[in-house]
């Protein structure tokens, strides 16, 4: 298997990653996962365009563009035979000797690698039945609108949910009303409630590729979406519920803790034929 590391292909077990890059030190560097299937990059401009927003913010420089990028991406899939995977981008502030916080000179070259693989595995009973998810507290920090490296709370969530059979965790944040849905390790949610889509306001959560397009198809249909601070306790009063990211596309929720919902519903079911098509027209655009 091939990756794309500094400016070159290489063999993608070639021990080229220096001990001090700040990504490893410091996790301070942002990365990006992009659908690929048939060749195709699946709303690439979206993705890239969510990252060069976070390293603007974050002043790191992302070098190549997005323009040359696409074209290293898209012939790393085809080195590596992709079909139906994943592309993995990560940037980070590079390599700085001293480990100090203080940020490195300016001219300190980032660090920025690409991989490609196949879709990581899951059980297909999880979009025809239902995933089981898990609540969690959402300890994080303040920068969760951006993707970076910084993903130790997503992991233990995660681990958490699977521990207990689950797909991902549902995590939540509390205020003076109560408790209230972030998203989950790695994917935004969603609940329907009298044929009413609502989704958490992005409110230091991921401002997800996937939650953008359920919502414009979701008004594009004619239904109503509303962004906003999603409790629990609504949550519990939900007809559906379900969850959506670019490896889980929409996915139905079946059960949350040890509460249980009709899975898939029919705002569900007609939100995933019309991802399921998008999805399809982007291979013949
Ligand atoms: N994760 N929220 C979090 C915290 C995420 O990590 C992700 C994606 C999402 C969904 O975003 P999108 O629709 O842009 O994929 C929401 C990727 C898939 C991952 O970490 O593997």
């Amino acid at each position: 298997m091939w990756a794309w590391w500094n400016g070159k292909f290489i063999d993608k077990d070639t021990p080229v990653i220096r001990l001090e890059d700040r990504g490893l030190t410091f996790g301070d560097g942002l990365f990006e996962v992009i659908r690929t299937i048939d060749g195709r990059l699946l709303f690439y401009d979206e993705h890239m365009q969510r990252m060069v927003q976070s390293a603007a913010c974050f002043h790191l420089e992302l070098q190549p563009g997005p323009e040359a990028l696409r074209g290293i991406a898209l012939e790393l899939i085809n080195r590596n035979q992709i079909r139906d995977g994943e592309l993995y981008l990560e940037l980070t502030r590079g390599v700085d000797p001293m480990r100090g916080h203080r940020l490195p000179p300016a001219g300190t070259p980032p660090t920025l690698f690409l991989l490609a693989h196949p879709l990581r595995p899951i059980d297909p009973v999880a979009w025809s039945r239902g995933a089981a998810v898990f609540t969690f507290p959402d300890l994080r920090h303040g920068y969760c609108e951006h993707k970076t490296l910084n993903l130790l709370h997503n992991v233990l969530a995660k681990n958490f949910a699977f521990d207990r059979g689950g797909y991902d965790a549902l995590m939540f944040r509390e205020d003076a009303t109560g408790r209230y849905v972030t998203e989950g390790g790695s994917s935004s949610y969603f609940c329907a409630r009298d044929g009413v889509v609502i989704t958490p306001a992005l409110e230091n959560i991921l401002p997800g590729i996937t939650r953008r397009k359920v919502i414009d198809l979701a008004l594009a249909r004619g239904m109503t979406v509303r962004e906003e601070r999603l409790y629990l306790e609504q949550l519990w009063q939900a007809d559906e519920v379900f969850l959506a990211s670019t490896v889980s596309k929409v996915m139905p929720v079946a059960r949350i803790d040890e509460r249980t919902w009709p899975a898939p519903g029919p705002v569900t079911r007609a939100l995933t034929e019309a991802f399921e098509e998008l999805f399809r027209r982007q291979l013949f655009e």
